[in-house]
């Protein structure tokens, strides 16, 4: 396939070749693997083919979705989010915290929040509650994740005691999630350029390294104000290190020394 071919098959879903270009080549693979599966010799025959085969529509669709990630991903962020950020949400909303990680991937974003939650509580006398979506739009990630299995590699960031605590060994140089991590994630399959948010109110909402960066910008200006609408006034909202908040959006302050973190300004009073 020629990048005149993959061009035209970023367009059919409204995808950003930009956001694309390092994945290029694995996404390129499994799409020359359905083309031949579904019989389609060229990029216009199988155009032509998702036009009138639904199935073979979101089968092309799942296959151009990228499941990189990792636990503890951008690791300044995560002892922000330890030291300064979920310090004063818990100070702020003693009743609980209502947080949201969008795009979750194999749910590494989703197990690390659980992990770095649990540790705060270890520590604090009075938890409160804690209401937890992790969505994604790709099923079958969904599923892995509430699996909760990883390779031995992926968790060569995760801190020995960290991991001693929260995973066991689940077959071959695999382990597995505890129990006690899993606990109360709603998972749920959510996609964020169609659905609406699937709550409220949120205090931190993770939006990394998925809409804002494999979605053209006409995709983003429709979906981005619906989410940041979902966030309440004085929440965090958290995107892809390397990503940037369009300037349309209104009313966010990013971190002074975190450029990916941002809060929600309060509504200003009228005199
Ligand atoms: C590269 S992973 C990022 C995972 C995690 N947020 C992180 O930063 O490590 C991107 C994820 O976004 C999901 N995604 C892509 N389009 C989506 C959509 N429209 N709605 C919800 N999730 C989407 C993909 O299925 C994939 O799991």
């Amino acid at each position: 396939m020629d990048s005149r071919d993959f061009t035209l098959l970023l367009d059919r879903f409204a995808l950003s070749a930009e956001g694309y270009r390092k994945v290029r080549k694995g996404v390129q693979k499994r799409i020359v693997r359905h083309m031949q599966e579904v019989r389609c010799p060229s990029m216009k025959a199988y155009l032509e083919r998702l036009q009138t085969d639904g199935d073979a529509e979101r089968e092309a669709r799942r296959l151009m979705d990228v499941s990189i990630s990792r636990f503890f991903r951008d690791g300044p962020l995560w002892r922000t989010l330890e030291e300064e950020t979920l310090p004063s949400l818990l100070a702020e909303h003693p009743g609980g915290l209502r947080v949201w990680s969008a795009g979750c991937a194999l749910g590494q974003e989703a197990y690390s929040f659980a992990m770095l939650w649990l540790t705060l509580a270890g520590r604090t006398a009075a938890m409160p509650p804690l209401e937890f979506w992790a969505t994604d739009v790709n099923p079958a990630y969904l599923e892995q994740a509430i699996e909760g299995v990883y390779p031995e590699g992926a968790l060569a960031r995760v801190p020995a005691e960290v991991r001693a605590r929260f995973f066991r060994p689940a077959g071959k140089k695999s382990f597995r999630a505890v129990d006690e991590l899993r606990q109360g994630i709603r998972w749920q399959v959510h996609d964020l350029t169609v659905d609406q948010p699937p709550a409220r109110d949120f205090h931190l909402i993770f939006l990394r390294n998925s809409m804002l960066t494999y979605y053209r910008r006409e995709v983003v200006e429709a979906a981005l104000p619906a989410i940041a609408d979902s966030l309440a006034p004085g929440g965090f909202l958290v995107i892809g290190q390397k990503e940037r908040l369009p300037g349309f959006l209104k009313g966010f302050g990013p971190h002074p020394i975190l450029s990916f973190l941002y809060r929600k300004r309060e509504p200003r009073m009228s005199s």
